[in-house]
């Protein structure tokens, strides 16, 4: 699959995030700035900065912003769930590692929030690396937040600035932003085995359905093997068993992003049984209209159902049954506390 391509879903990542801070879903103080930073740089990454830069903003539908909703919600709520549990119980502190992590703002959270005991890891194209890192380094707040030294000096001229920057790793004492293609496993695994053994909290929010399935399976036994004590939390779309996924795969062929592995495990069954057979043997998974309805306070659902009216309820259903969250773990024992479904 094109690189290019599949970096530029990470636009849309952006946007809906965007879209939920808009319509008060969520706050989120990094976007501002990390949009800031897109806006800034787009240009000089794409051959459409017009049309990349207004769908950045464009406006979502009521039934997009209360499936991104329940998207981010979950994955920060495993988050906090794990800092909790293991933060203070693990002598040498944990690691999250955010593997496909484009534009995401919540290493920037996460380090605000833990001072100590929290290392962030993310990892994505060099490409995007390098567009993340520029935002970074080009703004006093976030270069605060992850620990670099700003330098006012690099910024007379952006497209100066933007060029002369290389495709190198962002590292600080507490935060890595990692270049690397995720299908090259050799570098993976060497990257892995430098890594000290603590507790870590492996994300990969919408990324794993870009690689076919030879290259989610090289990548999924490399986390497994090279990891000593891991939690890995998986959010991908699910094909299903109706006329939906096809639908789903049409639509995204139509983008030039032929996401077989959505038809191949289209059920929860086959997602837990890969993973499975993969070597994690605790599997948890479930669908996000589940998730919805079981991880979240009742006020919380109450507080988002009166953001924005919502007459199609079973569109809703059918689109968050076609998105399925996972969680393996191995090497450690994570009590969660969280519901899934347990006839998988
Ligand atoms: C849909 S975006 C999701 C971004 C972020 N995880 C989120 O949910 O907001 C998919 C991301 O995965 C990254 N990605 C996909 N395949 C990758 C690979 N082989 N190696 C590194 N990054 C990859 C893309 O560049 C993009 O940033």
């Amino acid at each position: 699959m094109d690189e290019q391509i599949i970096r530029s879903t990470d636009n849309d990542a952006l946007s809906c995030r965007y879209s939920l801070t808009l319509n008060t879903y969520i706050t989120d103080p990094y976007l501002p700035h990390i949009l800031t930073g897109f806006q800034k740089f787009l240009k000089y990454e794409t051959t459409a900065p017009r049309r990349a830069l207004g769908a950045l903003t464009k406006p979502k539908l009521p039934v997009i912003n209360r499936g991104s909703f329940i998207r981010i919600r979950s994955i920060d709520i495993i988050i906090k769930r794990f800092i909790d549990q293991f933060k203070e119980s693990s002598k040498d502190g944990i690691r999250i590692l955010n593997l496909g992590a484009g534009s995401d703002t919540r290493a920037f959270d996460i380090l605000t929030l833990n001072k100590e005991k929290v290392e962030v890891i993310e990892v994505d194209f060099p490409d995007s690396v390098k567009f993340k890192k520029a935002t970074i380094l080009d703004n006093q707040f976030l270069s605060n937040v992850i620990g670099y030294p700003f330098d006012n000096e690099a910024h007379r001229s952006d497209e100066k600035f933007y060029h002369g920057l290389d495709h190198t790793e962002l590292k600080t004492e507490r935060y890595r932003l990692v270049p690397m293609d995720l299908r090259e496993t050799d570098k993976l695994k060497s990257f892995l085995s430098e890594l000290s053994v603590k507790p870590t909290l492996i994300i990969s929010e919408c990324m794993l359905c870009y690689l076919n399935t030879l290259e989610s399976e090289a990548l999924l036994t490399t986390l497994h093997e090279n990891i000593k004590q891991g939690v890995l939390a998986i959010y991908d779309p699910l094909g299903g068993e109706g006329g939906f996924g096809h639908v789903m795969i049409d639509n995204l062929r139509l983008r030039n992003l032929p996401l077989t592995t959505l038809l191949e495990f289209n059920t929860l069954k086959k997602y837990h049984t890969r993973l499975q057979s993969i070597g994690f043997n605790k599997v948890e998974i479930d669908h996000m209209y589940n998730i919805l309805n079981h991880w979240l306070p009742q006020d919380e659902i109450r507080r988002i159902s009166r953001i924005e009216f919502l007459d199609e309820i079973e569109e809703l259903k059918l689109l968050l049954e076609h998105y399925c969250l996972s969680l393996s773990t191995w090497g450690i024992t994570f009590d969660h506390g969280l519901r899934f479904n347990d006839s998988v």
